[in-house]
């Protein structure tokens, strides 16, 4: 954690006053937005902004020249359905893409959108979130901004009580600017980030200084209901934000737990989840078993949780959210075993086919992905794995492989990575499609691990023509039809359903 600090936000600003109270006090006009960070959340969140209030100039900053680039080409760094349209409407216009640090400095309000991944070294490896990013762009803050009034939101997710590391640092210089702290967490989900902005189920913001607060609801209700922004104190915002993606995990963990039952038992886990979902106090979503759950943050939060936890010395509660990921492990182990095992206990030289390599279907972000896992335990079984993802390149594959066979999947020894003996095992077994016909034909097994809608329409008659007998599908997201499939002639596996027609050899 970045800091330690048991005075309340309150005492902080008591301890503050004197040297504000020697500002001038400036009326808090937002003229011009900056976001320090044009990743997932930094790109789709100020474009949202952009098409929503034109008379804002809203500047996207990264460190990163190639990104930015990107974000000025004709290619988006990122896919996500609805935004190029936004983008391309906007850019240039209010919309701005930049290295340029001063136009930063010169925004009425700052986000901070920079990663805070899981620390893979030193104090906390392994739980703790990195906050160098976070508190690198405070540092800078500090430095380069000298006079005036700004708000600085802090977008990121981020343990409770950040926002006092932030705020002191932010004070600790020379600086005769006045910084007020917000917190505003995002909830969007990605493949519908664009969606889940325009029409948010709450816009949440911590803080101290009602202004500040008003200013930032302000933005916010041009479009979003009035009372469906809420406002809380700094650490309750923070907090809030590593809840809501444990108990969303938490629902996919208890599922994917059942699933298995269902597996031993005859229920089936689509029915339960139904049945259970129709609850109005449970509600319907988040409740799909699947291969497990990833993506950038569910993981990192809940070690996050688990870290913060420990650190206050309450196991119970950590050993709780930490059986989240234990089971999210449990269940893409127990899909791997499954196909090796189904495969009469050897899959060496075979050739598997892995339709979908995203954490999930509309994004081609594949951090934290099922398939990096499963994959690698088949690999490491020898089987010759040819990918087929609509949306994911050969080279992110490839990296991810290497990165997850050379064990430094969170680092970046990419020289390391390049020359060992694991690359070369992914070099020579791992094969990446761009015809998910010519990734199924010949092979022993297909394993559905994204739920990329394109998936259904396949003509699995042709398919399976083209392939090994017996041919097997392992549907890991329970999207395909499996009557039709076992019509075919094809051995179905799907999570949480009785295995009717697999014969068990
Ligand atoms: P990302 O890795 O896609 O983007 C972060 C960007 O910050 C990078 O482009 C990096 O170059 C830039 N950056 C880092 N330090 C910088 C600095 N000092 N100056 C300038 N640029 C800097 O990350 P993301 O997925 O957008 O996530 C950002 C934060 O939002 C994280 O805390 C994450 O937990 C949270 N979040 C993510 C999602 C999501 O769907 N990805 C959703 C909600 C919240
Ligand atoms: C998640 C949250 O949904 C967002 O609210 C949050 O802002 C974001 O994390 C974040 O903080 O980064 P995201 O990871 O983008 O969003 O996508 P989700 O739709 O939550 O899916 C996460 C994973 O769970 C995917 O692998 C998905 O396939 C899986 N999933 C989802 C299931 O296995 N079953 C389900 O019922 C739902």
């Amino acid at each position: 954690m970045l800091v330690d600090d048991h005075s309340s936000p309150s005492d902080q600003e008591k301890n503050t006053t004197t040297d504000q109270e020697e500002q001038p006090q400036q009326p808090l006009v937002i003229k011009k937005i900056a976001c320090i960070g044009a990743g997932y959340v930094g790109g789709p969140t100020m474009s949202v902004i952009a098409t929503k209030c034109h008379d804002i100039q809203v500047i996207i900053y990264d460190m990163n020249q190639q990104r930015i680039d990107a974000w000025n080409s004709a290619e988006l760094p990122i896919f996500e359905p609805g935004l190029e349209e936004i983008v391309m409407e906007r850019r240039g216009k209010n919309l701005h893409f930049t290295t340029d640090y001063q136009q930063v400095v010169d925004s009425d309000v700052i986000f901070l959108s920079v990663n805070t991944p899981t620390k893979y070294y030193g104090v906390g490896k392994g739980r703790a979130a990195d906050l160098k990013y976070v508190e690198s762009c405070a540092r800078q803050l500090r430095d380069t901004i000298k006079s005036g009034r700004k708000i600085i939101v802090e977008k990121s997710t981020v343990p409770t009580r950040t926002s006092i590391a932030v705020k002191r640092i932010l004070e600790s210089g020379e600086s005769k600017a006045r910084f007020d702290i917000l917190s505003n967490p995002e909830f969007l989900a990605e493949g519908t980030a664009i969606s889940d902005l325009q029409n948010p189920d709450r816009v949440l913001i911590g803080g101290e200084d009602e202004e500040s607060i008003r200013a930032l609801s302000s933005v916010y209700e041009r479009w979003v209901p009035k009372e469906r922004v809420i406002t809380t104190n700094l650490w309750s915002s923070e907090l809030s934000k590593l809840v809501a993606n444990c108990m969303l995990a938490q629902r996919i963990s208890s599922m994917n737990a059942i699933s298995a039952l269902c597996e031993k038992t005859g229920a089936d886990i689509q029915q339960v989840s139904f049945a259970v979902g129709k609850d109005t106090r449970i509600g319907s979503k988040f409740l799909q078993a699947s291969v497990g759950f990833g993506g950038s943050c569910f993981q990192k939060d809940i070690l996050n949780l688990v870290y913060l936890a420990d650190h206050y010395n309450l196991p119970e509660v950590a050993k709780y959210f930490y059986g989240i990921i234990e089971i999210n492990n449990f269940q893409r182990e127990r899909f791997a075993k499954k196909v090796i095992h189904k495969l009469f206990n050897t899959v060496s030289g075979k050739k598997i086919c892995v339709l979908g390599f995203a954490f999930k279907k509309d994004t081609s972000d594949t951090r934290e992905t099922s398939s990096i896992f499963v994959c690698k335990s088949l690999l490491e079984e020898r089987a010759k794995i040819h990918i087929y993802d609509p949306k994911v390149t050969k080279k992110q594959i490839m990296y991810d492989m290497k990165s997850i066979m050379n064990d430094c999947y969170d680092g970046d020894f990419s020289a390391k990575m390049e020359s060992s003996r694991e690359s070369e095992l992914v070099e020579s077994n791992i094969f990446v499609s761009t015809d998910p016909y010519e990734a199924m034909s010949d092979a022993h097994a297909i394993l559905v691990l994204t739920e990329w809608d394109e998936f259904k329409q396949y003509d699995y008659k042709r398919v399976f023509e083209g392939m090994k007998k017996p041919a097997y599908l392992f549907d890991g997201r329970n999207i395909l039809n499996r009557k039709d499939l076992e019509t075919i002639g094809f051995d179905v596996y799907q999570i949480g359903k009785q295995e009717s027609h697999m014969a068990d050899w």
